[in-house]
């Protein structure tokens, strides 16, 4: 089904929340005494990247969920008066510019704490006090998803279906088989979007055995969700992993009549919470960033 640009809803959009609170063991010791979000792809820290994400499809309100030992981040986003006052002192504006635009203009950015791991599911709970009864996205911050130069980002593609299905969306990937035990698995009744194209989810599970998985479209951490969600997670009892979890609460969504989507994503993923998604991100980012590109270019020729 093609997503049309005629709006069919015209609600606000404009709250995302970004889960932070994990431990980061998938990179450790890199994530030891610093948060895996803040871990560099080229010059700018995971967070920032995903951050720009939001704010280039219209976001204006961040929520970070977030836990202790974890400031680094909110400290990112942060005025650094000291560094300003001395990079202003030496004349160095082009850094100073970069250090005063980490936080795009326009945007709030707050945060919350989980204080206990109890699942995806329950960190978007956590961000229930700030979100109210709006409609809201969550990105999940691992996954670094790079815009193709002069297109649209994928989520800024969701945010265009979800006001011309009126409509909650949810990004998803085909993966191969074998994989589906690491992901939410979404039904489209035997269908499967093109990409940049959406369907009628008819219900999803949360990390199947290959052999009861509905298809092998992943869920790939970008939602776009309504406010019903927040309720239903109230009572979504732990599932998966023993956590409480956001398909849980999605597929329970669906099951009392709410309308989902899928949307398949153009671009690629890279998951930036393991070493070799982490490695990737920064090759790819390097070879688009106008400092980096030639003499990365060269290196690989070399190497290869
Ligand atoms: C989470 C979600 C899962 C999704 C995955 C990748 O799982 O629960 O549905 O497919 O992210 O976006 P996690 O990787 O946190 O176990």
């Amino acid at each position: 089904m093609q997503s049309s640009s005629s709006s069919v809803n015209s609600k606000p959009l404009r709250k995302v929340i970004i889960p932070v609170a994990g431990l980061g063991t998938r990179v450790l010791p890199a994530s030891k005494a610093i948060p895996k979000e803040m871990l560099p792809v080229v010059d700018k820290p995971v967070i920032q990247h995903v951050v720009e994400e939001a704010a280039a499809a219209g976001f204006t309100d961040i929520i970070l969920v977030s836990r202790s030992g974890k400031s680094a981040i909110e400290d990112h986003f942060d005025v650094h008066y000291e560094l300003e006052a001395e990079l202003a002192r030496k004349n160095k504006d082009a850094i100073l510019a970069s250090v005063q635009s980490t936080l795009p203009a326009g945007v709030n950015i707050s945060s919350v704490r989980q204080a206990k791991a109890l699942g995806l599911g329950h960190a978007v709970l956590c961000a229930a006090p700030l979100i109210g009864d709006e409609d809201f996205a969550v990105i999940l911050p691992d996954m670094l998803i790079p815009t193709p130069a002069k297109q649209e980002s994928d989520l800024s593609q969701m945010v265009a279906a979800y006001k011309a299905h009126g409509c909650g969306q949810i990004m998803v990937e085909a993966v191969p088989e074998d994989k589906v035990e690491r992901y939410g698995i979404v039904d489209c009744n035997g269908e499967s979007p093109a990409a940049g194209e959406c369907a009628d989810i008819i219900g999803m599970v949360e990390k199947p055995k290959p052999a009861d998985a509905p298809s092998n479209l992943s869920i790939n951490g970008r939602y776009i969700l309504p406010a019903r969600v927040m309720e239903l997670l109230v009572d979504t009892q732990p599932g998966a992993g023993n956590e409480i979890q956001l398909t849980d609460a999605m597929a329970n969504l669906i099951a009392e009549g709410g309308k989902l989507m899928a949307y398949t994503m153009c671009s690629k993923s890279y998951d930036c919470g393991n070493k070799a998604g982490f490695l990737e991100a920064n090759i790819v980012y390097g070879l688009e960033h106008p400092e980096t590109k030639d003499s990365l270019r060269a290196l690989l020729a070399n190497i290869i």
